[in-house]
């Protein structure tokens, strides 16, 4: 069944609106309405705070951010606090600034201004993902994302540091398979699409499930493959996905994860029969 990834945010009941989007001139200096989610801590209720930015050819959503921080009245011409945010690479590539930008979860540092507005003229409207806990503002705790990489064994493993040699070799076809799945940036955003990821599931998501079947085609780390198997085979595994196939819409970086979801279907169906036999 397919559901609309982005239609599944709904305001808490502690919400209220500030004021409504506009798009304003003000002097010479053209200002973007940029309307925000806040939340001080992760106890605390959240509210919808407006500020005005002055626009700049080229910005994207991080500048709109470090504007606001530099500057952080709101448009009530009330003083307010910088929003929270996380961030690092600032080109797409660590996941940190993931949020709900119009609607839509991406990237704060790769979501252009003038795209934003090209489709949605009275302004930017900035939330938090609403599948993590918010620490603060628009800065989510994506640890969820880290633990269910530990239970897959999300890595090569080795037994030391010592000169054990080139490892084995990888044939150009293996490549093309595994690159794809290597982008992952553990950004959330399919985890935020996904229906079957929240409170009161343990399902591990389509991230964690792709990655399984990235580092069980590696040489060296599918030494460790019935161990994530085991995990895809367990409670909160493989058989929790629903298919509904929002997870590969929203992937940024193009992931084929239903391919991953359906390889790790046959995989751990394998490996059930192989437990049955005692192999
Ligand atoms: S699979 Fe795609 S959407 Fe999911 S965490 Fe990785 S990069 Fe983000
Ligand atoms: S296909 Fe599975 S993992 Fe992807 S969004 Fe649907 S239920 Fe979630
Ligand atoms: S800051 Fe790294 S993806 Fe945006």
């Amino acid at each position: 069944m397919e559901e609309d990834p982005n239609g599944k945010h709904p305001m808490s009941a502690t919400t209220h609106i500030h004021q409504t989007h506009t798009l304003s001139h003000e002097g010479n200096g053209r200002k973007i309405s940029v309307k925000v989610l806040r939340q001080s801590d992760p106890r605390g209720g959240s509210h919808w705070e407006t500020f005005e930015v002055p626009y700049e050819p080229g910005m994207n959503v991080t500048t709109v951010l470090q504007r606001i921080a530099a500057n952080p009245t709101n448009a009530e011409h009330e003083h307010s606090t910088p929003v929270a945010y996380d961030s690092c690479c600032l080109e797409e590539v660590c996941g940190a600034c993931t949020m709900v930008i119009n609607g839509r979860v991406r990237q704060a540092c790769s979501a252009l201004v003038d795209s934003l507005l090209a489709d949605s003229p009275e302004g930017i409207e900035l939330r938090p993902m609403t599948k993590f806990k918010v620490v603060r503002d628009l800065f989510v705790d994506r640890s969820p994302m880290f633990a269910a990489l530990k239970r897959i064994k999300a890595w090569v493993a080795v037994d030391g540091y010592h000169d054990i040699g080139p490892g084995p070799r990888i044939s150009p076809r293996e490549q093309d398979e595994a690159y794809p799945l290597s982008r992952c940036m553990t950004c959330g955003c399919c985890v935020e699409a996904c229906p079957q990821f929240n409170d009161h599931s343990t399902f591990i998501g389509p991230a964690a499930i792709s990655q399984a079947i990235l580092f069980n085609a590696h040489p060296t780390a599918r030494v460790e493959r019935d161990d994530r198997l085991a995990v895809l085979t367990g409670v909160g595994g493989i058989v929790d996905c629903g298919n509904s196939q929002n997870c590969v819409k929203v992937c940024p970086k193009d992931i084929p994860l239903t391919t991953s979801i359906a390889k790790a279907g046959r995989d751990t169906t394998l490996y059930k029969i192989r437990q049955w036999f005692g192999r």
